[in-house]
């Protein structure tokens, strides 16, 4: 039987792209370019399975495509809002994720953000580089202590519970939480966390809140300039999860006011593009979408695409399906 037909939309790590080749007659781009528009529709046209990403915007337009061939997206991501999973399910395609295995990796950096943006490292790392440090002082450069403070996460899966884990037991902190759909009471034992029935309640009473909910149509902007005003005036916000999470011009005037203390950001609304009144901040540190960003993550993300797409076109059923 011939192999199914797939085709990889970005540059893979190696050693997954290699496997690849071992189980289907596969399309790779060793150059990275992203897909155009036209180039995704011919893929879903002529392919079996599209390996997407976050950078693929695969909306109901583009799966009209006739004729269709693709019966299978992989994405090689746990976030799939760049697809509409309704097109997708309406024309019969199966969609697959990668959770878990980015889950530490992505809580690591939200953590380094936080531990960033607190103690000033941008700031500082520029300031030596620029050549501008004439040595120690008592002032120099003073940030805000992690160690004991209260972290609020908003969204508590797996992300935001192993978000909770590394400030409980690195930083001795308070955890404080909202999600509508809680775990059980003993993980919350486990992490010392507590639950906030409401968004404004954590904001309320955090020194960082972190983001770690999924960009659904209803949290866009879920951070906007009224729920800003809740946070404390020293506060930090970290995000994580997806730029439209948050109302980005409305978090750069809470900057410029002083509303708040600073923000770590990983996620933007229009990537690759920064609001240029961000860029200018000093009390930000921003990232470009690192949170999966390790070679041991990444290749654990191919390989779950890998398995997934392997179970779909022998017949069973793929762990990770979203539709
Ligand atoms: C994820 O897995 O959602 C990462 O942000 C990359 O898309």
């Amino acid at each position: 039987m011939d192999k199914p037909r797939v085709i990889v939309t970005r540059r893979w790590p190696e050693e997954v792209e290699l496997r690849l080749t071992e189980h289907f007659d596969v399309r790779l781009n060793p150059e990275d370019r992203p897909l155009g528009r036209d180039d995704l529709k011919a893929a879903f046209a002529s392919a079996d399975a599209v390996f997407s990403t976050v950078t693929d915007a695969i909306d109901a337009e583009l799966l009209s495509t006739e004729p269709l061939r693709a019966r299978l997206i992989g994405n090689f991501g746990v976030g799939f809002n760049n697809i509409d999973i309704d097109a997708a399910r309406a024309r019969g395609l199966t969609v697959t994720n990668t959770p878990e295995v980015l889950t530490d990796a992505t809580a690591d950096l939200a953590m380094a953000l936080l531990l960033c943006i607190a103690r000033r490292v941008g700031e500082g790392e520029r300031h030596l580089r620029e050549g501008a440090w004439t040595g120690w002082r008592p002032t120099h450069l003073m940030g805000t202590q992690v160690t004991g403070k209260t972290l609020g996460l908003i969204g508590f899966g797996r992300i935001g519970q192993a978000m909770a884990r590394r400030a409980h037991r690195g930083f001795d902190m308070r955890v404080l939480f909202f999600d509508p759909f809680p775990p059980a009471n003993a993980v919350l034992r486990e992490l010392g966390a507590e639950r906030r029935e409401t968004v404004e309640a954590v904001l309320e009473e955090s020194d960082f809140v972190s983001l770690h909910c999924p960009a659904t149509p209803e949290n866009r902007h879920l951070i906007n300039a009224g729920r800003l005003s809740h946070m404390k005036p020293g506060a930090f916000l970290i995000n994580t999860a997806r730029g439209d999470v948050v109302d980005e011009a409305a978090l750069n005037d809470a900057l410029g006011d002083r509303l708040i203390a600073g923000a770590g950001l990983d996620v933007f609304e229009r990537e690759p593009e920064v609001l240029p009144g961000l860029l200018a901040r000093e009390n930000v540190v921003l990232l470009p979408h690192l949170g999966s960003a390790t070679r041991e993550t990444r290749v654990a993300m191919g390989l779950k695409v890998l398995e997934n797409a392997i179970a779909f076109f022998d017949g069973a059923e793929p762990p990770n399906r979203v539709t």
